[in-house]
């Protein structure tokens, strides 16, 4: 069984989503959400969590619209929950996103695209020693 970390963006946690994109997650069945937190988040922080990005163009305002309000950090655990949330989001892009799916239902602009999730068992590992250092 894996674990993911998963970030509800700010402009998710602004336009009242949170039960909303919640609701889908933990209808899966055998998912299990193991923490869970609102906070806001810290430059240290989003440059650990986006470190693959740092330099890019979009980086800054990716990092400035990140700590513009709070955001929902939570894990989720359960059968291929890494590729599953992922399917559940829709790609990066919420345009190119399906009907049906996170992004493709909410979202309009790259950048915020409502939701953040682990891509790889490596990745889910790093990020959620960055939320949830505590986390067995
Ligand atoms: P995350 O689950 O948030 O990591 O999204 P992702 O894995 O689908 O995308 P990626 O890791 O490549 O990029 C991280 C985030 O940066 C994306 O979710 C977007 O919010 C933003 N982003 C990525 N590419 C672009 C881009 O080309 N332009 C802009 N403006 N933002 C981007
Ligand atoms: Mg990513």
């Amino acid at each position: 069984t894996q674990r993911t970390l998963v970030l509800l963006k700010p402009d998710a946690v602004r336009r009242g989503l949170i039960g909303e994109i919640l609701s889908r997650i933990e209808k899966k069945a055998g998912w299990t959400i193991s923490a869970l937190e609102l906070r806001e988040l810290g430059r240290d922080v989003l440059e650990q969590h986006y470190a693959e990005h740092v330099g890019k163009p979009f980086y800054e305002p990716l990092v400035e619209f990140m700590a513009s309000g709070p955001v929902v950090a939570l894990v989720v655990e359960g059968e291929r929950v890494i590729e599953g949330v992922r399917a559940l989001a829709g790609p990066t892009d919420p345009i190119a996103a399906a009907p049906g799916s996170i992004r493709g239902d909410f979202g309009t602009i790259v950048r915020e695209n409502l939701i953040h999730a682990s891509d790889s068992e490596e990745s889910a590992l790093r990020e959620i020693k960055i939320f949830f250092p505590g986390l067995a």
